[in-house]
């Protein structure tokens, strides 16, 4: 079996095999100059002098019979070993964070040459594989997809498409909830671009009048869902025929549903509990192997523009879990107008990429007090939310430069009618999520 042993890992190769590991005195933490000898099948990719992260007080003074040494630092003689005949390889410093800039070429080398496998999960084979057990999953029968216009759905849109053309139909439903411009930009991008059959339901009217009178973030949720399956049920009618529904399952989601222990913090809905409300033959799910930044590759080979394959999270219900206090049309035009300022303003500043998610909460139910020319003003704050994150687990507020959030600032109070104030949020989460709702 190949091993790479990984700085204690390589301390109890060394021992376990006959070498030997002393306390040497010589503590090495952080960033440290590694030179590397060839020839070496692990380090074969790396300069002769290299930087790489180190975590260490104890260290290997002697390999094992059999193994040559192909590193040191200037504190260690054995900063890396390997016997590749007996696929065995080992390295004091850490090739799995990014603080060691080549780590990942130690890594591949190990996998490719050290394991033997093929680098083959590529764009182009996950595509081919998704595309044959779409066709075997659903025959001739009908396939629906809730498309919401994100990454997700929208990918697993296409790959189905892909798979077997027509008999797909993509339901986008516009809700009233969505940010400015999203819905012309969705049906443009699949219906006359992608070409793939699509039906875009205004039901906007629909959900402003069920969430009349609600301020509970739970219950918004489920109102959303409910219109969700209304809207949805008005196209794809009574179940006379065999149908499958598509859903854009990720394998993190697949990994958090395996908690069966975990609590519901929010109701996650992403096309409002369709399978158990909507009788369909069975569910397709092409994305439910891979991670999202693999997604947005595949999202690429099929031709997906820049926009939406790099398009920041947008939650299921939109904007009403963004309006604290009742949601209404009125609210929702205020909160969409700060939004579209804040998303140009981050993406002005070249900061789309570096930050997960930019957007604002309208606090509906507050009034403060401003002075506006010579006016005295009593209207809602707007709160603004940047966050950096690698997985929506856990999140940390954006350090925006001043001058970004300065212009946040003036525009919205100048252009949004009805708000006068504008705040930032720095609550990381835990103890926070990134939504307000
Ligand atoms: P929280 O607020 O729980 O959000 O920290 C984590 C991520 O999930 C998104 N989010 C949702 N996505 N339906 C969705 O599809 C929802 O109801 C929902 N609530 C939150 C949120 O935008 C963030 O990226």
């Amino acid at each position: 079996m190949p091993v790479l042993g990984i700085c204690y890992g390589h301390q109890l190769m060394a021992r376990t095999l006959g070498g030997e590991v002393a306390d040497t005195g010589q503590r090495e933490y952080g960033a440290t100059v590694l030179h590397v000898s060839q020839p070496s099948l692990l380090l074969r990719d790396l300069p002769a002098t290299d930087t790489v992260w180190m975590s260490h007080g104890d260290a290997v003074t002697r390999a094992p019979e059999g193994f040559r040494v192909t590193a040191s630092t200037d504190q260690i003689p054995i900063a890396g070993m390997e016997d590749p005949d007996r696929a065995l390889f080992a390295v004091q410093f850490h090739p799995e964070v990014s603080h060691t800039p080549n780590g990942q070429a130690v890594m591949k080398r190990f996998l490719v040459d050290g394991c033997g496998l093929l680098p083959d999960w590529t764009p182009t084979n996950i595509i081919d594989d998704a595309v044959e057990r779409i066709r075997a999953t659903v025959g001739d029968a009908k396939v629906y997809c809730a498309l919401s216009g994100g990454v997700d759905s929208s990918v697993a849109a296409l790959l189905v498409h892909r798979a077997v053309g027509d008999q797909l139909t993509c339901v986008f439903v516009d809700t009233g909830l969505l940010r400015t411009g999203e819905p012309e930009q969705v049906e443009e991008t699949f219906a006359r671009h992608l070409h793939v059959p699509f039906v875009h339901v205004k039901a906007g009217d629909d959900f402003f009048a069920s969430l009349a009178g609600v301020t509970d973030p739970e219950t918004k949720r489920r109102i959303i869902g409910a219109g969700f399956v209304r809207a949805f049920e008005g196209v794809a009618g009574p179940h006379t025929a065999p149908r499958f529904l598509v859903q854009g399952t990720l394998y993190p989601d697949v990994i958090e549903s395996g908690s069966k222990t975990g609590a519901t913090i929010k109701t996650h809905h992403n096309v409002g509990g369709l399978p158990e409300q909507i009788d369909f033959d069975g569910i397709v799910e092409p994305l439910r192997d891979l991670f999202k930044d693999e997604v947005r590759k595949v999202g690429e080979e099929l031709g997906m523009p820049e926009e939406i394959v790099q398009r920041q999270p947008f939650p299921g219900p939109g904007l009403a879990v963004r309006i604290v206090g009742e949601v209404t049309l009125e609210r929702a035009e205020k909160v969409r107008a700060a939004d579209a300022i804040v998303r140009d303003e981050i993406r002005r500043a070249g900061l789309e990429r570096e930050t997960w998610q930019a957007f604002c909460v309208l606090l509906g139910d507050v009034q403060t007090v401003g002075v506006m020319g010579d006016g005295r003003t009593y209207e809602n704050p707007v709160v603004v939310r940047v966050v950096t994150s690698e997985d929506a687990m856990t999140a940390d507020w954006a350090r925006l430069p001043y001058e970004v959030l300065d212009r946040i600032a003036q525009r919205i109070v100048r252009e949004v009618p009805g708000v006068n104030r504008v705040a930032y949020d720095i609550t990381s989460k835990p103890p926070g999520t990134i939504e307000w709702e």
